[in-house]
């Protein structure tokens, strides 16, 4: 069968000439003489989706990724035609369809520049092994034009010249350009000419994406069966591509509860109870604060998954109360496979029930995982996912455990080719019953979906918490991810810096990587480095195969220890301002990392550029990637930075040479920004938060920052109670106003803030808190240059000489 673009002419078969048009409001049909249909829907003035049909009937329009939320509606709508095309106009976006073949051209609707065109355009070949087609898409590369995206690719950022498979996979030990692994996210952002657009191909089935690998100026995207059908989202701006796609496909449907930015620790496997109580009260000795700790397949009997191993964990429920007494939240881990023995309680009733997937010709998907001979929930079914989802109610309420952990769920099975199901298992995805070849994409998202429905219901009036390791798009609506099976390897820091990028900018950004590596062992400086940038991830998690030594803060002798308490402790100190980008991220879809691509596209520097990345909005972090450095040479984005440990200010625009000994990393904090801290604590909640730290960097101008605060855990604030501070700085020669606006109605525990100036080039002659003058002395902290006041005021004015 040939897969590729590269013999266009053999094989496959194209639309011929329109001679029909339709308009039902914002969905337009393009019918040809071939009976090719191309249905164009306009979502919104910046998104069109493109749908086609060769046979004349479209299959029913149902999609696991796209969100009943997402946002629809238009300023503007017309569709015109001259002699060769139909035009479609909205307030972004012009669109050309070719009455000749349907091919399409899209032009900003403003400078009427051209984004985006067809090559071939839509063909397709007939699938001889399957029946269907193999349907598929070319375009003509723009000059200069890069690619971004693709969820948790192990390559650089820019993935021009590079082809790619989108097949969930058990990837034990990948490596650097090891395609495809655990995830499939088929959506790319695209820049050229300092302009960004984004292309969502949303089709389940095993597909392809080639970015001028094969043929230097064409882009193309196939799939070997269903539609051909993709949303194709305009910028200008790629933080917005990003927010669109995000909107389209969901954001998180809830906050996660404070303590799920914490550190957690994992480890395959802490057993028995006696083992795990060391490891917690080693974290409450050595005062390094971790709140999750994490129980993998050995708590279980024989690996039956919503068991307990008698002899290892006698009495789970004291066990765990004993560990949320000491602040640490149990998370277990939960796989698909459902061990066949008769005297198994979920294994009964899912055969009872009929649950379970079937090959096409009647008996059931047999496997091997860590259980021995398992059989397989049929989680594409909705009346299966209510029963998995009942099945927490023990572990949940009962035990009292905090969060679950679904691993396998690609689905992985052993000792067979292809590590995963055969192609012709039986599937009912949600009434549109198909095979394998279509469900297995979404296989480990529904089981996500239902674990999160189960743990959201029992968890109540707390917040749920679930990690994924499989995962296509919209996923992040139910869950957190990691990046799989990785390795203590130095390139692998690498990969898991380009892999948390690459991730928030397919709309995930709830993502961590094995912090020190899953498979084989670092040494203490490799987890030191591994722990600084794992601080910046939103999940952050030590976790390792525990076959080749220990990997806890302390395994490496006290100067590690000391390095990674230090980071660790940062990170909690910097709570509030992670949480307020994860607000962010959750409310509106901004990615909690951002690249520097995504953060400044139109600087040519960071098309290219790898290891440094935007942490929320104002703070830049690099990693060190390599053995015995004492510092890095970075990129500093356009603007002005002040290095976070020494307060000197840089400006940007430059490669510089940052000094980052063990003890230390490059951090940059934006000049103008607002960063929020809490105390340390050993846990999320260990102290009721007294004061609010300020860090206010000096700038001449201005500059927005926000803090985003709630009760930390449960659903209050979808009631309006929480509290959204919004700080307007205006910064001059001899003077500073911040304007502080609070919305919400939820009352922070703390009365005061703690302001902290850096980089103040006067002393304070005088303050002004809301027009009142107070004397410095007042409010000053300890002699210094430091504040304490009134979290109330409006306006304060610092006025200098
Ligand atoms: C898989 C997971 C890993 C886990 C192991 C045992 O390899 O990716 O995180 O520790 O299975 O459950």
């Amino acid at each position: 069968m040939i897969l590729n673009t590269e013999l266009e002419y053999k094989g496959n078969l194209f639309p011929t000439q329109i001679v029909k048009y339709e308009k039902n409001l914002n969905v337009l049909s393009f019918t040809t003489k071939n009976g090719v249909i191309l249905q164009v829907t306009v979502r919104r003035d910046s998104i069109l989706r493109f749908r086609f049909t060769t046979t004349g009937i479209f299959e029913n329009d149902f999609s696991y990724a796209i969100t009943k939320y997402a946002s629809r509606g238009y300023n503007h709508l017309e569709v015109t035609e001259d002699d060769n095309h139909y035009i479609i106009t909205t307030s972004k976006l012009i669109c050309n369809i070719s009455k000749q073949d349907l091919r399409t051209s899209i032009y900003d609707a403003v400078d009427k520049s051209l984004i985006c065109e067809d090559e071939l355009g839509f063909h397709w070949e007939e699938s001889y092994e399957f029946g269907g087609d193999v349907v598929k898409m070319s375009k003509t590369a723009q000059p200069g034009e890069s690619y971004y995206g693709l969820g948790d690719k192990p390559v650089d950022n820019n993935l021009k010249g590079k082809r790619f498979e989108n097949w969930v996979t058990d990837s034990y030990a990948y490596g650097r350009d090891t395609d495809p692994i655990y995830k499939t996210i088929p959506f790319y952002t695209a820049l050229h000419n300092k302009k960004s657009y984004g292309v969502f191909f949303d089709n389940t089935f095993r597909s392809y994406f080639d970015f001028c690998h094969e043929r230097r100026n064409i882009t193309s995207f196939w799939a070997h069966g269903g539609e051909m059908n993709y949303y194709f989202i305009y910028g200008p701006d790629m933080g917005d591509v990003v927010v669109n796609y995000t909107d389209l496909t969901g954001k998180p449907h809830a906050m996660p509860a404070l303590w799920a930015l914490g550190y957690h620790q994992c480890k395959w496997s802490y057993y028995p109870e006696s083992n795990v109580k060391e490891i917690t009260s080693k974290f409450r000795e050595l005062q390094i604060p971790c709140d999750a700790i994490y129980l993998d397949i050995d708590y279980m009997e024989g690996f039956r998954c919503f068991t307990w191993s008698e002899q290892h964990f006698p009495d789970p429920k004291r066990m765990v109360k004993e560990l949320a007494d000491d602040g640490f939240k149990t998370i277990v881990i939960i796989d698909p496979g459902i061990k066949i023995d008769m005297d198994y309680s979920v294994f009964r009733e899912g055969l009872e029930k009929d649950y379970f997937c079937k090959r096409a010709d009647g008996p059931y998907m047999k496997g091997k995982v860590w259980p021995g001979e398992c059989y397989f929930p049929d989680f594409t079914n909705p009346e299966v996912r209510e029963w998995w989802a009942d099945l927490f109610k023990e572990l949940v309420e009962e035990i009292g455990v905090k969060g679950v952990w679904n691993d396998m769920n690609e689905p992985a099975v052993m000792d067979v080719p292809g590590k995963t199901f055969p192609n012709d298992v039986r599937h009912d995805y949600d009434g549109n019953q198909c095979s394998h070849r279509k469900a297995h994409n979404v296989y480990g998202m529904q089981m996500a979906r239902a674990t999160y429905q189960g743990l959201k219901k029992f968890s109540y009036p707390k917040r749920p918490f679930v990690i994924t390791r499989a995962a296509y798009s919209g996923t992040q609506r139910y869950t957190s991810s990691w990046t799989g099976d990785n390795v203590a390897t130095w390139d692998h820091l690498n990969i898991a810096n380009l892999q948390a990028q690459r991730m928030c900018m397919s709309g995930f950004s709830f993502i961590g990587s094995d912090i020190g590596g899953f498979a084989e062992q670092p040494n203490g400086e490799l987890y030191a480095r591994w722990i600084q940038l794992g601080i910046f991830h939103p999940f952050c998690r030590t976790h390792s195969s525990g076959d080749h030594g220990d990997q806890e803060p302390w395994a490496f002798g006290d100067t590690i220890t000391n390095v990674v308490r230090k980071f660790i402790e940062l990170r909690y100190q910097l709570l509030p301002y992670l949480y307020t980008a994860f607000w962010r991220y959750a409310e509106e879809g901004v990615p909690i990392l951002k690249s520097l691509v995504l953060y400044d596209q139109k600087d040519p520097q960071t098309h290219y550029r790898n290891d440094e990345f935007i942490f929320g909005e104002k703070i830049l972090a690099c990693p060190v990637t390599g053995p015995n450095q004492k510092g890095r040479r970075m990129y500093i984005p356009i603007g002005r930075w002040y290095n976070f440990w020494t307060d000197e200010l840089v400006s940007g625009g430059q490669e510089i040479w940052v000094d980052a000994d063990l003890d230390s990393m490059p951090i940059f904090v934006k000049e103008g920004a607002i960063i929020p801290k809490y105390p340390i604590q050993q846990y999320v909640g260990e102290k009721t938060i007294e004061e609010l730290t300020l860090d206010v960097y000096y700038k001449v101008g201005n500059e927005i920052s926000e803090v985003y605060e709630d009760a930390t855990d449960g659903y209050d604030y979808i009631k309006g109670r929480y509290s959204l501070r919004n700080f307007k700085f205006q910064g001059k020669e001899k003077e500073i106003i911040i304007q502080q606006h609070k919305s919400g109605k939820y009352i922070t525990t703390y009365k005061t803030f703690r302001i902290h100036f850096h980089g103040l080039p006067f002393k304070i002659k005088e303050i002004e808190i809301d027009n009142v003058i107070i004397p410095f002395e007042e409010l000053r902290f300890k002699g210094g240059t430091s504040l304490k006041l009134t979290k109330e005021f409006t306006e304060l004015h610092i006025i200098g000489e």
